[in-house]
């Protein structure tokens, strides 16, 4: 096939990559994980080059931070008049008025008929970290309730509300106190014999019973919840399951907090996730493509929650920096002005049709599936045992790395494909993708049958 875009004309790494390669395993710990073994060069709308010359299409978009597309000039202008008027003051200390500005409209734009405030953060798990503080002073409740498979961070509240533990929580415990796991909706692998709306119906029959056998609701601040599960592998869960929690939380006094931060800004073709499911959640945590790769998070909240707090104890040093908050205005101004989600709404077309026929012809695609521009293809040994298939689906991310494809995995099982593709993608650069995705499939499954 000829190919326009990607083009990798080395072994991974090439030779450059490899001297780097090397100093990093010198220096930097194996803990921290890479998904390519190389280094980039330059990036632009959804092209990566490395240090070697290598150009591919990348699928992975910083895991989901860049759907407005690498270096957007809009981005890039705004960073560099930025960085011409000041880099940094402390907005505890003398305060900018891009972070206002920034609140505003991230609060008019977010779900919830309702008075909002903003504050800004620095990473995803520092969000979640705020949004529980938030909701342990507001409520008096010590308790939080997350779901199996959700992931939220790195740090010890947002390791101990993530649902999965290898890599994460293994061997890092213990875990902060009062947290509890409840059962999240995981469609493809529900029993057989069930429905999805009566599957939905048994585990929000099955939460009532946790707030029985697990923790009074009466002591649960907040329940965290993805509106769709990232790292788990885009699981969707069924609109009636997400209105039933949000409905056991009114009913309890308990804060429902969405964390947003891989959902957020288009990916599912809305601005928020939660609004396909006409959830208007009390908190809302975001970081990602927020500001397009400029690292910064924020918490948007009902006023009376996010007012009850005193002066100090939310905030930070670094937090919602002028880079990210004038990024972050970028970001908007671009995804209104190019109707980012209605983009994402048609490359989910798109890659769902070509996913479709994927699942057709590979007996090794179980399950397909997305919301907007998030979509994942998981793989098992076959549809009828459903049997994860977790060293195959690494072996075709390499495939496709090797073609020129950057993608990533993810899954309770390791064994899901997830899409996070840059939204200015042109349709040619993602038939190409979606193309060396498919091509990568067969070579693999080639290989694999070769083997037999
Ligand atoms: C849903 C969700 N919450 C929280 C986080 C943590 O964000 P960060 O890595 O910026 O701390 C992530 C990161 O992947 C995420 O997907």
């Amino acid at each position: 096939m000829t190919r326009s875009y990607a083009n990798v004309q080395t072994a991974l790494p090439g030779p450059k990559a490899k001297q780097w390669l090397d100093r990093r395993h010198d220096i930097v710990p194996d803990g921290v994980s890479y998904g390519i073994p190389t280094f980039i060069e330059k990036a632009e709308g959804a092209i990566l080059e490395d240090i070697d010359g290598n150009r591919f299409i990348d699928f992975a978009g910083a895991i989901g931070t860049i759907n407005v597309g690498h270096r957007h000039p809009t981005v890039v202008r705004a960073l560099h008049d930025q960085i011409d008027r000041y880099i940094h003051t402390g907005f505890n200390v003398m305060m900018y008025d891009p972070y206002i500005e920034l609140a505003e409209k991230i609060a008019a734009l977010a779900p919830g008929s309702f008075d909002k405030k903003v504050m800004f953060l620095n990473s995803g798990a520092e969000a979640v970290e705020n949004a529980v503080k938030i909701a342990r002073k507001y409520t008096n409740r010590q308790a939080v309730v997350s779901f199996s498979g959700g992931f939220h961070g790195r740090t010890l509240m947002t390791m101990s509300l993530t649902g999965k533990v290898r890599p994460y929580k293994y061997e890092y415990g213990p875990f902060a106190p009062e947290v509890y796991h409840a059962a999240y909706p995981y469609s493809y692998r529900r029993p057989a014999s069930m429905s999805d709306a009566a599957y939905s119906q048994f585990l929000l029959d099955e939460l009532e019973r946790f707030f029985i056998t697990e923790v009074a609701p009466e002591n649960v601040a907040a329940v965290v919840m993805e509106p769709v599960q990232g790292e788990s592998g885009f699981i969707i869960p069924d609109k009636a399951f997400v209105q039933g929690v949000y409905d056991l939380c009114k009913k309890h006094g308990i804060l429902l907090i969405a964390d947003e931060i891989q959902t957020g800004f288009g990916r599912t073709g809305k601005y928020f996730a939660m609004e396909h499911f006409d959830v208007e959640p009390d908190l809302i945590t975001i970081s990602k493509s927020m500001a397009a790769g400029v690292p910064i998070s924020g918490v948007i909240g009902r006023k009376e929650l996010m007012d009850d707090a005193n002066s100090g104890e939310l905030g930070g040093t670094y937090c919602g920096s002028p880079l990210g908050c004038s990024a972050g205005l970028a970001v908007l101004k671009v995804m209104e002005e190019e109707q980012i989600n209605k983009r994402a709404a048609v490359i989910g077309d798109k890659v769902m049709g070509k996913f479709r026929e994927m699942y057709d012809r590979y007996e090794v695609v179980g399950d397909i599936r997305g919301l907007g521009a998030m979509c994942a293809m998981e793989f098992v040994t076959d549809k009828e045992s459903k049997t994860p298939a977790k060293q195959l689906t690494g072996q075709i991310l390499k495939e496709a790395q090797k073609r020129g494809v950057i993608a990533l995995n993810a899954g309770v099982y390791d064994n899901v494909i997830r899409l996070l593709m840059p939204l200015v993608i042109t349709d040619e650069q993602l038939d190409e993708g979606l193309d060396i995705l498919d091509e990568s499939i067969a070579a693999v499954v080639a290989k694999a049958e070769a083997v037999k």
